[in-house]
């Protein structure tokens, strides 16, 4: 019998939601920049793209330090602490059971309870690209948007190209993680069970 759990507070959904806003918002424009000539616009125009993305990547910092405020002073904090010791096992039974186990309808090796809200791999790719990836997006957006701080040269290049290289690598880092993060969401209980989640704060176990 499926039982549901509160997981989600009330901070940790809005958070989500801006964040989810901000970084569609991010993403859209910074492909704009990239792929769009200043005199020929792809999705949004060239200057109005830069400073939608910049007013985004600033609101975006904002809330990601409410979130890791909110991580250090809440429980929330507590399921992204990964225990190293026996973590290539339990990667693998996860990465097993989203590759065949769920299709044949086997039982999930580690269920929601009220204790685990994350799996293995969710827990990995969430502590990945909150704690690695956005920290060095934001370093690199904020040198990018003050590049007089920013290294003349580097190993023989320009440390402002460098820096770009840099922040649109751990860009399209995250547009890998989006993708991979919406198809494994459908993975729930029901399909859209942890969408569900995410809206009214409960979370039903398998
Ligand atoms: C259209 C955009 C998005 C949708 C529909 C979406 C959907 C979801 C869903 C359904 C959950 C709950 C299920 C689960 O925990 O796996 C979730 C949690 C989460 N999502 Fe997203 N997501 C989106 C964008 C993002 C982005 C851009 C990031 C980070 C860059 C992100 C990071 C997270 C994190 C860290 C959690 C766990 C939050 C916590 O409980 O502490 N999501 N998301």
């Amino acid at each position: 019998m499926s039982k549901n759990f509160y997981h989600y507070p009330v901070w940790v959904r809005l958070w989500h939601l801006t964040n989810a806003i901000l970084c569609l918002f991010l993403i859209v424009t910074g492909f704009s920049m990239l792929y769009s000539d200043p005199d020929r616009a792809l999705v949004v125009k060239f200057q109005r793209a830069v400073s939608i993305h910049n007013v985004c990547g600033v609101l975006l910092t904002i809330s990601y330090t409410a979130f890791l405020i909110g991580n250090i002073f809440t429980e929330n904090g507590r399921h992204y602490l990964v225990a190293v010791k026996g973590m290539a096992e339990r990667l693998w039974k996860q990465a097993r059971y989203y590759g065949f186990g769920y299709f044949k309808g086997e039982e999930a090796p580690f269920p929601v309870t009220g204790t685990r809200k994350f799996n293995p791999l969710q827990q990995v790719s969430y502590v990945g690209v909150m704690y690695f990836i956005l920290p060095m997006l934001f370093v690199t957006g904020w040198a990018l948007m003050f590049p007089e701080f920013i290294l003349k040269r580097f190993l023989g290049f320009s440390g402002v190209f460098l820096t770009d290289q840099f922040h649109v690598i751990l860009g399209f880092l995250v547009v890998v993680f989006l993708c991979i993060h919406l198809y494994v969401s459908t993975m729930g209980k029901s399909p859209l069970s942890n969408f569900r989640s995410i809206i009214t704060g409960w979370q039903e176990s398998h």
